[in-house]
């Protein structure tokens, strides 16, 4: 293997950059040489791509967003804009690619894979942390303690005004953002996609605060849940309590990256130049236990990511 591209894809995440930084420093590092696609499989297909070296990623690793740019292709999932794909990968003599992106990404990857036989290593990045196959992927931490800096914001005024807030916070169809980041910030009720969840329950612990004299409360919804606006119609309708509805939206997206994503993203980087280097050919890098590891590029979307009940059930336990 002597040339190998990389390019990030879906939507941005805080350490993107330093995953491309990994990728092009540690494969310049073993003798290869690396072009970059700019804007996702966009600028794959439309031959936006041009080569880097260690000057390309001086200066990035602290940095949020990507550097290379990101889109979400429709072309990309049309045979034909893979074809045009696969000529810009003889064109430019590409010989392995590393995708950093969320499972959508991903899949596009695999599909490439089956066609054109190009290997393929994906990188998990992501704010959701939805993919399988890993424990974590690069952003989320950054984003959690973005929420959770929100939350604390808005427990000042809670408090303050003895008022209840909804925070509705990202996560697409999971419902890791609003779990982790609602225990870590006490949040009174967590609502997720992952598992029911009853008006009448979250009524009720209100109920049960204001009886102990706790006049003050934050609920966080993921998005895929509910939506923070419907959450206070419905609390409106049954208790008669106005609540204060706050949608962090793409606030949680950027920002540098946290020390975990840069250490998470510079190993998962490295690491997908290596497996790209010991011929593997259609994987993903993923943390389990700790350890960075490869498994099959399709256990990132096989089967949805279960969320942590344990945690779930803990976060209730604490914020009763
Ligand atoms: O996948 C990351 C994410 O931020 C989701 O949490 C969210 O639902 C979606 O992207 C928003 O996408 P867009 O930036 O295209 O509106």
């Amino acid at each position: 293997m002597q040339r190998i591209a990389v390019l990030t894809s879906g939507g941005d995440s805080p350490g993107m950059n330093a995953a491309i930084r990994a990728v092009v420093r540690k494969a310049i590092y073993h003798g290869l040489e690396v072009i970059g696609i700019q804007r996702g499989f966009s600028g794959f297909i439309e031959a936006d791509m041009g080569p880097m070296n260690l000057g390309s990623v001086a200066d990035i690793i602290h940095r949020g967003g990507t550097i290379l740019r990101t889109a979400r292709s429709e072309e990309f999932k049309t045979s034909r804009g893979r074809a045009r794909a696969f000529e810009n990968v003889e064109r430019y003599g590409i010989q392995g690619l590393v995708v950093i992106g969320g499972d959508g990404s991903f899949r596009g990857a695999e599909i490439f894979h089956n066609e054109y036989n190009i290997p393929v290593i994906g990188v998990p990045g992501t704010i959701d942390n939805d993919i399988s196959g890993t424990e974590y992927s690069i952003g989320f931490d950054t984003a959690i303690n973005t929420v959770v800096e929100a939350i604390n914001k808005i427990r000042d005024t809670a408090t303050s005004h003895e008022r209840t807030f909804i925070l509705e916070v990202m996560g697409r169809e999971s419902g890791y953002i609003a779990l982790m980041a609602g225990l870590a910030g006490g949040a009174e009720s967590i609502l997720i996609p992952e598992l029911n969840f009853s008006i009448n329950d979250v009524c009720e612990k209100l109920y049960r605060g204001y009886k102990r004299g706790k006049l003050h409360s934050i609920i966080v919804v993921a998005e895929g849940a509910a939506s923070g606006i419907d959450i206070s119609k419905q609390i409106k309708e049954q208790t008669g309590l106005e609540t204060k509805v706050t949608i962090l939206g793409h606030l949680q997206r950027g920002g540098t990256p946290t020390a975990f994503d840069r250490i998470l993203a510079s190993r998962m980087g490295a690491k997908a130049v290596e497996l790209l280097m010991s011929s593997y050919v259609k994987h993903m890098v993923g943390m389990v236990e700790g350890r960075i590891v490869a498994a099959p590029l399709e256990a990132a979307f096989e089967e949805k990511k279960p969320i942590d009940l344990e945690v779930y059930n803990l976060a209730g336990i604490l914020s009763i």
